[in-house]
């Protein structure tokens, strides 16, 4: 009796609980599921099936505020709104020229069951290959002005997966992957073996960083991340190693609080990006899509470009930023006097201007032309740099006219050595400044402690401080690429003057720091480039013996760094070798020479995070495509089919390979170049070299094609 007793009254139970669960509020399309509910204590909860089993298992939804006030449960659903997309875009620059946007949209629209009846409203867009989700406030009478405290959301994974994860760090994105279990992450000895970042907070063990790459067995690829992060702290995810499930955490400011709104007003889009193939997480326009349409009107003045710079120089040791050893060594004359390693100097600068335009390269970057370098860094100061003061030996008018007279575009640095408060205040001189001496772009950097003091890079003052230069900018039609910003979030589609970030470990910790490992570059595009662009400074073509420094080697082959221009994505590329170095391998430096920087098309040949990436992309406006294939520290041999190409059409393409024997390690900078005509039916056979790869550029032959080899 007791068990029928027993067994009747967990039958009634469960049947409470299907009740409340059994009525989800759905979405759809395709194989991804979303569904919503509320529990019973009225929390809005989630789930997201694909392909009709769970991807994302009953999670947790809602914000918490100041004052104990808590918008995470007591709702009910007071209204449900439906709508359906189907439209294009076309970007002012990007990797594909026209953009779809197809989702199926839900917003419910909650109010909690008490006096004050506070509502919230929930947005769920359902894509093809994933989901994105925000939080909404309307105007009301109990909710108007408030500070959040915390983020409720979680992501309930179904299983242990294979994660690519860099530690959940406020001030910093620099840190090399680490490829483990979700049971297995903690940050430790990561943040602790990093000693070649500056500046390092990251007080949970078990916080990571997005977009975070996910695979689960059943082989499906999973990216977490946000969108349109404007007003708001950036979400890091922390891991509950033993239920697999990642909650939001945001990056508090410098009182603690995550971000301060006032009705009507949302927080970022969440986004989750789920696909079977890996080059589909590659392909996604989910993130672009949750951002707004260009707020530039005329974009015109935004031009993609390859450029070189006095900047590898001083990674290297070979000169300094600095023009003077101290900032106290001046002479009777009451000036600094100079060290005679400062590479910003005229005659310097005035080299690269030629090589630049000897080679077609458009722009040229000048890092420390300005007054500032000598304790520019580690000292906490807010008035470190001045923005419109070149050094005495870097003569700013003869430059902007020799740059003029040769065709060649003057790129403007901006260190502001973490104090954003300085720039603030110099950030109109210093864009009349550019405007007045004919800058058309700016690379601005954080190195450093934030001023405001207290602030991390990654709270809500900083990214917001961000978009502010971005519009700062544009005001000026000058273009901006942020060295140590927040991560992106897609916010280059709002702001196309907005080219590039850099906010991950570039190829310049293969000059000062520990190095890439040889996988860095295929987990990269899983990770750092899922919210745009970066600046990452490819092309180093000595990759050996270049600085005085011990132990110091790029950590793939020379033909890895051509490669790098195709796989990585970004509108401005540096060809960040020495100008020596690329005469030296003038040969292969043809294929950077060559290499597009903006595209009408992308297709993924193949991609398996950690692994390899082969990309192929057809130049904007040209019938010119251009392959890079990386692969990790193992060798591969791999088959690339040219399918993509016109049918009939006749095209010649030019292989950067790996020479036989290299190896990023003991041979890396040897390499062949060959020459073959190809056609749609063309399959190369490309061989890549440990820690190496292939590049290689395919333009139509209308005509005689006499003298030239048909590829086998
Ligand atoms: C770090 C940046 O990433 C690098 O490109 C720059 O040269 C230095 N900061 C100095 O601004
Ligand atoms: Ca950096």
């Amino acid at each position: 009796m007791k068990k029928i007793l027993t067994c009747i009254i967990s039958l009634l139970l469960l049947n409470r609980v299907t009740a409340q669960q059994a009525t989800p509020i759905s979405a759809s399309m395709n194989k991804v599921k979303l569904d919503f509910m509320l529990d019973a204590g009225g929390r809005p909860e989630y789930k997201v099936d694909y392909a009709e089993k769970p991807l994302i298992n009953i999670s947790r939804l809602g914000i918490k505020l100041a004052n104990d006030i808590s918008l995470d449960s007591n709702f009910v659903v007071i209204n449900t709104e439906r709508k359906s997309v189907d439209e294009q875009w076309k970007p002012v620059w990007g990797e594909v020229s026209i953009i779809r946007n197809h989702y199926e949209q839900v917003t419910i629209h909650l109010k909690q069951k008490n006096s004050l009846g506070r509502l919230m409203n929930i947005v769920f867009k359902v894509f093809e290959d994933g989901v994105g989700f925000r939080y909404e406030f309307p105007v009301q009478p109990n909710l108007k002005y408030f500070t959040v405290s915390d983020e409720v959301t979680e992501f309930a994974l179904t299983g242990d997966h294979k994660t690519f994860w860099i530690p959940g760090d406020y001030d910093t994105n620099e840190y090399p992957y680490s490829t483990t279990k979700i049971s297995e992450i903690d940050n430790r000895s990561i943040v602790k073996g990093s000693d070649d970042i500056a500046i390092k907070v990251c007080p949970d063990k078990y916080a990571v960083q997005t977009p975070l790459m996910m695979k689960t067995a059943d082989g499906l690829y999973i990216n977490i991340h946000e969108a349109a992060l404007v007003n708001y702290s950036s979400m890091q995810l922390h891991v509950d190693t033993k239920t697999f499930k990642l909650k939001a955490s945001l990056v508090p400011d410098a009182v603690g609080n995550m971000a301060y709104m006032h009705a009507a007003c949302h927080t970022p889009w969440r986004t989750i990006i789920v696909s079977n193939k890996a080059g589909e997480i590659l392909t996604s326009k989910i993130i672009l899509n949750l951002n707004d349409p260009s707020k530039i009107e005329n974009t015109s003045w935004i031009k993609p470009m390859k450029f070189v710079g006095v900047w590898w120089e001083m990674q290297t040791g070979k000169s300094t930023w600095n023009y003077s050893n101290r900032s106290d060594t001046v002479g009777a004359d009451g000036l600094l006097i100079p060290n005679h390693t400062h590479g910003a100097n005229t005659a310097n600068v005035k080299r690269y201007i030629d090589f630049a335009a000897k080679n077609g390269i458009k722009g040229v970057l000048v890092e420390g032309w300005n007054y500032g370098w000598e304790d520019w860094f580690g000292n906490w100061k807010e008035n470190v740099f001045s923005f419109v003061t070149p050094y005495p030996d870097f003569d700013v008018a003869a430059i902007t006219q020799y740059a003029k007279d040769k065709g060649v575009v003057m790129i403007m640095h901006n260190e502001t050595s973490g104090s954003a408060t300085d720039y603030e205040r110099q950030m109109d001189t210093a864009f009349r400044f550019m405007n007045k001496y004919g800058y058309t772009s700016v690379k601005t950097g954080y190195v450093g402690k934030i001023v405001p003091r207290g602030e991390h890079h990654d709270g809500a003052w900083m990214v917001n401080h961000y978009v502010r230069a971005a519009q700062k900018a544009a005001e000026y039609h000058i273009m901006i690429d942020e060295h140590e910003p927040v991560r992106p979030t897609g916010l280059q589609r709002t702001y196309p003057n907005w080219m590039a970030c850099e906010a991950g470990r570039g190829n310049e910790y293969n000059a000062f720091g520990h190095g890439d490992k040889p996988e860095h570059e295929t987990i990269m595009p899983f990770t750092r480039f899922m919210g745009g662009p970066m600046d990452f400074t490819p092309g180093i073509l000595k990759v050996k013996d270049f600085t005085v420094l011990p132990n110091k080697q790029v950590h793939t082959t020379l033909v890895k760094q051509l490669a790098l221009y195709v796989v990585l994505y970004s509108p401005i590329q540096m060809a960040a070798d020495l100008p020596e170095n690329y005469e030296k391998y003038a040969d292969a430096f043809q294929f950077i020479k060559d290499v597009g920087v903006d595209w009408d098309n992308t297709k993924i040949i193949q991609a398996e995070p950690g692994e390899y990436i082969t990309t192929a992309r057809k130049e904007k406006g040209t019938e010119n495509w251009f392959i890079g294939a990386v692969t990790n520290q193992d060798g591969r041999d791999e088959i690339a089919p040219l399918d993509f190409l016109n049918k009939g059409q006749k095209y010649i393409a030019t292989i950067y390979a790996d020479g036989d024997n290299a190896d990023w390690d003991k041979n890396p900078e040897s390499y062949k170049i060959t020459s073959y005509l190809v056609d749609a039916n063309t399959k190369l056979k490309l061989k890549l070299a440990p820690g190496g790869g292939a590049a290689i550029s395919i333009k139509p032959v209308n005509g005689d094609t006499k003298g030239l080899t048909k590829y086998k």
